[in-house]
């Protein structure tokens, strides 16, 4: 990381509207629904913008196979997959080095969460699937696997929101789009935070960022993973409260 601020890093402070017209803090549209696979014991779907992700869940159902089981907790299956038709440029199907590695940063971001010392010998199973790719698809399929597991009733610590910001064009943005990322200066930093301790669970980052502008990143990514957690609660309650209900959650599930 250079400590040296990048001549165009000052400019950020002005709200030079961003290709697609948005300001630097503001979100695509997003839009986020419970519940929309009826077949799975759990499911999600998130939308930011251009990026449209699905996550199924799946379990606790008894370890298959049986050899695989651990006696002290359930194992966590994660499954990241964009289809074909999701990408500019058709992608060979099935799973790729990509894809993989997606997988494991998702499962290790949701082990910190998921109460799976509660379920010994038993797989939980999330399948996220990508349908439309423009950036963000990793934060966008975290963020719905989240949910999809409270769906499922899956005990969790707490939730998971997800977000990718970064800069573009010279300037500190949140929720790139493929366009930003593929700009001269770009530097993508995905990052999911819990709702409530605001614990990092995945941080990632391509690029040569100063401090300063690491700090302004993880900045608008934390304040942006409290939104997008208000949003992720709303949808939740969307599903499960009852008409005239009053709920007061809090934060909390
Ligand atoms: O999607 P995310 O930003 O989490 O991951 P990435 O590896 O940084 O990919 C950025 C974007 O590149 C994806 O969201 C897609 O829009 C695009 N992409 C693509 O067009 N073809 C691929 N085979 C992989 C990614």
């Amino acid at each position: 990381m250079s400590d040296k601020p990048s001549k165009d890093f000052h400019e950020n402070i002005t709200d030079r509207l961003r290709p697609d017209g948005r300001k630097p803090d503001d979100f695509r549209p997003i839009r986020i629904e419970v519940g929309v696979i009826k077949r799975a014991d759990g499911s999600a779907y998130v939308e930011f913008g251009k990026t449209r992700v699905v996550a199924a869940v799946y379990g606790p159902e008894p370890m298959h196979p049986r050899h695989l089981a651990d006696p002290e907790k359930a194992v966590l299956i994660c499954r990241y997959n964009m289809l074909p038709f999701s990408v500019e440029e058709r992608k060979k199907p099935g799973p790729d080095r990509r894809s993989i590695e997606i997988s494991k940063v998702v499962k290790d971001a949701l082990s910190t969460v998921v109460v799976l010392e509660e379920f010994p010998k038993c797989m939980i199973s999330v399948d996220m699937v990508v349908l439309e790719a423009d950036a963000g698809t990793r934060v966008a399929a975290l963020t719905a696997a989240s949910l999809a597991l409270a769906d499922a009733g899956i005990p969790m610590r707490e939730m998971i929101s997800a977000i990718a910001c970064g800069r573009a064009n010279g300037q500190i943005v949140v929720d790139l789009t493929k366009e930003e990322e593929d700009a001269e200066d770009a530097v993508d930093v995905p990052v999911a935070m819990s709702s409530l301790t605001k614990r990092i669970s995945l941080l990632q980052m391509d690029g040569d960022l100063t401090i300063e502008e690491f700090e302004a990143i993880l900045d608008k990514a934390s304040k942006s993973c409290v939104k997008i957690h208000a949003m992720q609660r709303d949808a939740l309650l969307k599903k499960y409260k009852k008409e005239g209900e009053e709920v007061d959650i809090d934060g909390e599930y």
